[in-house]
């Protein structure tokens, strides 16, 4: 599972993992939950190419991996795109910006894919208006209308990786391609200043408890919990499972800062974070819903750039959210990154990273809704 140890402690967006010993990291194969990951084998195995290019979008990337999107084939030729109201973040993303972004996110990708088949996309957002329940999207494919999009062949190899990175910055010719999505800080000062404030941020998050608690709800520990329930902060591999066993590694411990798992969680993600040569930073005039849909697009286009560029990425959006506690962050890094009547809502480490392992997610017979 996605798991070498320390990207199991880090795992946690808003907060901390456990106690751990040096060494350990591998996992035995028995505990590896195969259907959990089974989505990354079965995308595109189907004939109809809406159902293809849905089977590879919901692999994008999306905040605590809650994966709300639901599709409603129409007709031959359609289908509607809606995010489901039971799979919210409601502490720490009270207006669903960042669910919506990872709408965005599967949109994207869902073109991406429909290309590699030679179909265009013609998009409608929010055909009936913005409001709960109502579609995020109505897609229109058009046969033999597109050419493949060169970034479908990095798909299947694209992660979030909350690993340590290297110390070297990305290469010129790799800002160069990565520009147009996101702008790429790597001057020494900025990043050790984004260092302090992404560290700042995710502590405050890791310290409030509503917060927090909703990571904390919503992780999985172990291959029976994963299988069960293939989203949210997968926990996975015999290390975790061991941890679990002995009684190191529960949901308790976690809401509980002065346990010694939470504050060795603590101690290594501090260390991860400080392994970090470069930032990724998306700010926009508009914070609206279509213009989340928007950095949804471009951040999977960015995702996908780095890895082709063979560059790691890991979104740090704990100062970016709206809830009172980060509210002194949330002012700083407006200051910091934002111009005149702009607002920051992405903000990612980036850098070369060690391999680590794929997300689980949920089937594509799931997420579809019929009726
Ligand atoms: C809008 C958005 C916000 C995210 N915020 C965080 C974050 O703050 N911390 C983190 O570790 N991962 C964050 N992620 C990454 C997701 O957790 C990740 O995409 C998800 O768990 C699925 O894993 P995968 O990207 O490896 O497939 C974010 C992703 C998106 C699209």
């Amino acid at each position: 599972m996605p798991v070498t140890r320390r990207s199991a402690l880090a795992l946690i967006g808003g907060g901390s993992v456990l106690a751990a010993s040096a060494g350990a990291g591998g996992f035995l194969a028995t505990r590896t939950p195969h259907a959990a990951l089974a989505p990354w084998g079965a995308a595109g195995g189907y004939d109809d190419a809406r159902l293809n290019a849905l089977s590879w979008a919901l692999l994008a990337p999306n905040p605590h991996n809650r994966q709300p999107w639901q599709a409603r084939l129409i007709g031959s030729d359609a289908l509607r795109l809606y995010r489901d109201p039971a799979r919210t973040l409601p502490q720490t993303d009270p207006f669903g910006r960042q669910l919506t972004i990872g709408m965005g996110c599967f949109i994207e990708l869902m073109s991406i894919a429909a290309s590699a088949s030679g179909h265009a996309v013609d998009l409608a957002l929010f055909p009936q208006g913005e409001g709960a329940g109502r579609p995020v999207a109505e897609a229109r494919f058009t046969a033999g209308a597109a050419s493949p999009d060169p970034l479908f062949a990095h798909i299947p190899t694209r992660r979030t990786n909350r690993e340590a990175y290297e110390q070297r910055r990305p290469a010129p010719a790799a800002i160069t391609a990565l520009e147009p999505h996101a702008r790429v800080i790597t001057d020494p000062d900025d990043v050790a200043a984004l260092r302090r404030l992404t560290w700042d941020g995710w502590l405050r998050e890791a310290l409030t408890p509503a917060a927090h608690g909703e990571s904390v709800d919503l992780m999985r520990i172990g291959r029976r919990e994963i299988e069960a329930n293939p989203d949210g902060v997968a926990l996975g591999g015999a290390f975790m499972e061991t941890l679990a066993l002995a009684g190191l590694l529960t949901r308790d411990s976690q809401r509980d800062p002065e346990s010694r798992g939470f504050r060795t969680g603590v101690r290594i993600f501090e260390r991860v974070l400080a392994a970090t040569p470069a930032y990724a930073v998306i700010t926009t005039q508009g914070d609206d819903a279509r213009t989340h849909i928007e950095i949804g697009r471009r951040w999977m286009r960015f995702d996908l750039t780095a890895t082709a560029q063979g560059l790691s990425v890991h979104p740090l959006l704990q100062v970016t959210q709206e809830y009172a506690e980060m509210a002194p962050f949330r002012a700083q890094a407006q200051a910091m990154l934002a111009g005149e009547g702009e607002t920051v809502q992405l903000i990612a480490r980036l850098g070369h990273g060690p391999r680590v392992d794929p997300a689980p997610r949920w089937p594509l017979e799931t997420r579809l809704r019929h009726g």
